[in-house]
């Protein structure tokens, strides 16, 4: 066989692996729904389900974009090609888990009293960012297709690039609304952040 029939034949391998493993990739980022449903239905989740609930799709909306975040750097650093097939079901899962949040505070915390949710997002500012988040994470969801990459050309990039300031913005809110002996786990995010943007820099200042 010649060199380039072998390359193919390992091309194509490699895009069936991709195909199969994609579905199991998906069910596996849906868990943590399921998880948190199981845990309510068994009462293990402690006294206030709707708060175990908000705080479980927050946390998950922000660990898929940082995870999003980290698919270059990992193709890369460990030369790993494979995962940017992944980029935008991590992306599409983090604008999922946000929207989820969203819901659950509106209709479960506030009761679907829609004049008291605009007040909360009015007068306490982590919410008032936290709905900036989300709606800044909506023209990204919905251009995350061929279609829209085609279209949009290098203004689809620029576009893309938000994801950062959207980041920042996500811990922010999660800082600011934690209680101040509670700051390690935002800090740990925030930290993770800082060396992802600083590898982001020193990446385009070296080109
Ligand atoms: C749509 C606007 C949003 C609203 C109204 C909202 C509201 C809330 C509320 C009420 C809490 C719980 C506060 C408490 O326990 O006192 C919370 C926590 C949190 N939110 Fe949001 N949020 C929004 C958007 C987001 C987004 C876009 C993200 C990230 C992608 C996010 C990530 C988090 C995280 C990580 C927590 C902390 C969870 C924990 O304490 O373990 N939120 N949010």
């Amino acid at each position: 066989m010649t060199a380039t029939a072998t390359d193919t034949n390992r091309v194509q391998r490699k895009f069936r692996w991709i195909k199969l493993f994609k579905p199991a990739v998906f069910i596996v980022c849906l868990l943590p729904v399921v998880a948190a449903v199981a845990g309510v239905a068994n009462n293990s989740v402690g006294p206030n389900p709707v708060e175990a609930l908000l705080h479980s799709s927050g946390e998950w909306g922000l660990r898929f974009l940082l995870l999003t975040l980290s698919v270059t750097p990992l193709q890369m650093i460990f030369k790993w090609g494979t995962i940017a097939k992944f980029r935008r079901m991590f992306g599409l899962y983090a604008f999922f888990y946000a929207l989820l949040h969203l819901t659950i505070w509106i209709v479960l915390d506030q009761g679907a009293d829609y004049a008291a949710a605009f007040s909360e997002i009015v007068e306490k500012k982590y919410i008032t960012v936290g709905i900036f988040v989300v709606l800044g994470m909506l023209p990204l969801a919905v251009t995350s297709n061929r279609w829209a990459i085609r279209r949009l050309g290098v203004r689809w990039k620029s576009l893309h690039r938000l994801i950062y300031p959207l980041s920042v913005l996500a811990i922010l809110h999660f800082l600011w609304q934690v209680r101040a002996n509670d700051v390690m786990e935002p800090a740990a995010y925030l930290v993770f952040l800082t060396v992802l943007l600083i590898w982001r820099f020193a990446r385009v200042a070296g080109k």
